[in-house]
């Protein structure tokens, strides 16, 4: 046997007194090797994102005041005078379009290969709303800027809890009425929402651990959908761990470029009862509807579109995972993002229409 130098028994050493302690070596379970791929690794990246965003958003609670008439001076004092403020502020602003553009593609990746189907419809439903608790984040942190995207985006969220009567009493001024509601969407951006996304993340990991990823979808046209946790393998979850890093590390280098060179914007202070801006890209397609048909358009689209996607498994309920074997869905699905997109884009240069009151 080789003799080992003193400072690789050290390391060893050291290795072996932290495994003990930690058991990080029971991360070195098989998984599937097509588990290192980009497409598989989108929800790990995801996740990066939504570290950074506690992280920096811990920063910004420091300095942050969301009481309605401190907030705008808060706001700029944040980008001008606060340590690393400036900067933070754009890695949360574009940590935060990282997430959802991951998680999108993450959706899609999940729908291309099938992996929503038996026995991974829960976790497809705890993906949903982990969907929601994304929007909500990013809906109620545009709020917390208090400019005049701010106001609107409060008004419509105000708006849309009266369209759903009782149910939407927690979201309304009402509710609490010595309370600013700025402050309470503050309350519900920095610990509510971020709570239950944080449990349900927990949900989806535990259930993706029980069943193990889904079967590649494209190895052959038979290929159906099975629990693959526990079957041998010469990829271990630790090196997924790993290429996920990588990933999220060059994703990293992106997003502190773009917080550099694209800082976020604080918009003029509100003007009430007048809608002058339009929303971040995520809303654009919703927001077309609404230029035709109001609020109520924006508001049962909005929950239209998350119905049709939880009913996704039961759409499309073959064992089968090749695309090839299930044109018919993927089509439908197909049409319904290229249908938003296009929405989307039509908002973007469409002039924006008067909705609230
Ligand atoms: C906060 C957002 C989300 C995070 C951080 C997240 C994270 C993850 C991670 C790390 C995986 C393991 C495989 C991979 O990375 O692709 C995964 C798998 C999965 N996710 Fe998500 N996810 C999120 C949202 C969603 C959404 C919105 C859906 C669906 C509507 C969804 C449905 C699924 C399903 C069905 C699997 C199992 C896929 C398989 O076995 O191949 N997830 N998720």
């Amino acid at each position: 046997m080789a003799a080992t130098s003193p400072t690789g028994q050290q390391r060893r050493g050291f290795w072996q007194a932290l495994d003990e302690r930690l058991g990080i070596s029971a991360l070195r379970y098989d998984v599937p090797e097509h588990a290192q791929g980009l497409g598989f690794s989108l929800g790990g990246v995801s996740v990066v994102s939504f570290v950074v965003l506690v992280l920096t958003g811990i920063w910004l609670g420091q300095f942050y005041d969301p009481m309605p008439e401190h907030v705008r001076r808060s706001m700029y004092s944040i980008v001008n005078e606060a340590p690393l403020g400036f900067f933070m502020r754009n890695l949360h602003y574009w940590a935060a379009n990282a997430m959802l553009v991951t998680v999108l593609l993450h959706i899609l990746r999940v729908v291309y290969t099938g992996a929503f189907k038996r026995p991974r419809e829960a976790n497809w439903l705890v993906g949903v709303a982990l969907l929601g608790l994304t929007i909500g984040l990013i809906l109620t942190g545009t709020i917390l800027k208090w400019d005049q995207e701010g106001y609107e985006a409060l008004v419509h969220n105000i708006e849309a809890a009266e369209l759903m009567g009782g149910l939407g009493t927690w979201f309304s001024p009402q509710f609490a009425e010595r309370i600013p509601i700025l402050t309470r969407v503050y309350v519900a951006h920095i610990s509510v929402l971020p709570a239950i996304l944080s449990a349900l993340l927990l949900v989806h990991f535990l259930l993706i651990k029980l069943h193990g990823l889904a079967p590649s979808a494209l190895a052959n046209r038979d290929a159906t959908t099975r629990k693959t946790s526990g079957e041998p393998s010469h990829s271990t979850f630790l090196e997924h761990l790993g290429v996920v890093g990588l990933y999220a590390l060059v994703g990293l280098g992106l997003l502190v470029f773009l917080s550099v060179t694209l800082p976020a914007q604080i918009g003029p202070a509100p003007v009430e009862g007048v809608e002058l801006t339009k929303p971040w890209w995520m809303f654009l397609p919703l927001f077309a509807v609404e230029n035709w048909l109001g609020l109520k358009g924006f508001f049962y689209t909005g929950i239209a579109l998350f119905f049709v996607l939880a009913l996704v498994p039961f759409f499309d309920r073959s064992p089968y995972l090749n695309p090839s074997r299930r044109r018919g869905f993927l089509i439908f699905f197909g049409l319904l993002t290229l249908a938003l997109i296009v929405l989307g884009i039509y908002a973007k240069v469409a002039p924006g229409a008067m909705h609230l009151g």
